[in-house]
């Protein structure tokens, strides 16, 4: 595997943060997936929204719908309810939409692959690649925005968002792993989530502090540049 992507891996396999609907790299490693509904609800949720707020909505959902199929039976009114406090409620409408879709016309099962995910209801193509790459360790790249930051400020990129998102992407491919893609995916997330923050990233125990182009600068907490609104 690259260099790099193992580094990180081993970053993951120690500091991985707990989630509810994650599964923990020791158990991936020994075949464990997690359920790709619960992987989907996550990613929806965590659109807008923090991992700390979404953890008990998770938790409320899954607990009142335990499958896709379940949740697709649901009355709209029971699922808005339900969401009320997580705001942006065109994506709750999608998410039932999105259910009821995977139910009708994929006997309810998640699809595998980007292509046919994206196709759903609420699912673009960083949802669309969180799962196949989570739920089904696929070899796809997520690119949220801590992921932009922190290939931003590996490859010392001064091109400014969002005009810089094609050639963050296609960085971030090239580091993708064909092995652990899931684990890699979550574990880009939490290195942006927890040292390769925006304020003051904690370069000193970063895991990539070596090849990071932008500590070698000096020009880490600068980046990502952002084209002024
Ligand atoms: N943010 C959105 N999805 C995430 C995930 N799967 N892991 C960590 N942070 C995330």
């Amino acid at each position: 595997m690259r260099e790099q992507a193992l580094q990180l891996l081993q970053w993951y396999d120690r500091h991985a943060r707990a989630m509810p609907w994650r599964v923990p790299p020791e158990d991936r490693k020994n075949g464990v997936m997690p359920d790709p509904y619960g992987v989907w609800l996550s990613e929806v949720m965590l659109q807008q929204t923090t991992v700390a707020a979404v953890r008990d909505y998770w938790r409320k959902f899954t607990d009142i719908w335990p499958t896709v199929a379940d949740l697709a039976a649901a009355e709209d009114a029971e699922v808005m309810a339900a969401w009320a406090g997580l705001g942006y409620y065109a994506r709750a409408r999608n998410l039932l939409k999105c259910a009821r879709v995977v139910v009708t016309d994929h006997g309810g099962q998640f699809p595998r692959d980007h292509a046919t995910l994206l196709t759903l209801p609420g699912v673009g193509p960083y949802t669309a690649a969180a799962v196949a790459a989570i739920a089904f360790d696929q070899p796809e790249t997520v690119l949220d925005g801590n992921v932009e930051r922190v290939m931003s400020r590996i490859h010392d990129v001064h091109t400014p968002l969002p005009a810089a998102k094609p050639e963050l992407m296609a960085l971030a491919q090239a580091l993708t792993p064909v092995e652990r893609p899931g684990d890699y995916a979550q574990a880009v997330m939490d290195l942006g989530a927890t040292i390769c923050t925006p304020k003051s990233p904690a370069c000193g125990i970063c895991p990539w502090r070596d090849p990071c182009r932008a500590r070698m600068a000096g020009t880490a907490s600068e980046l990502p540049k952002k084209t002024p609104k």
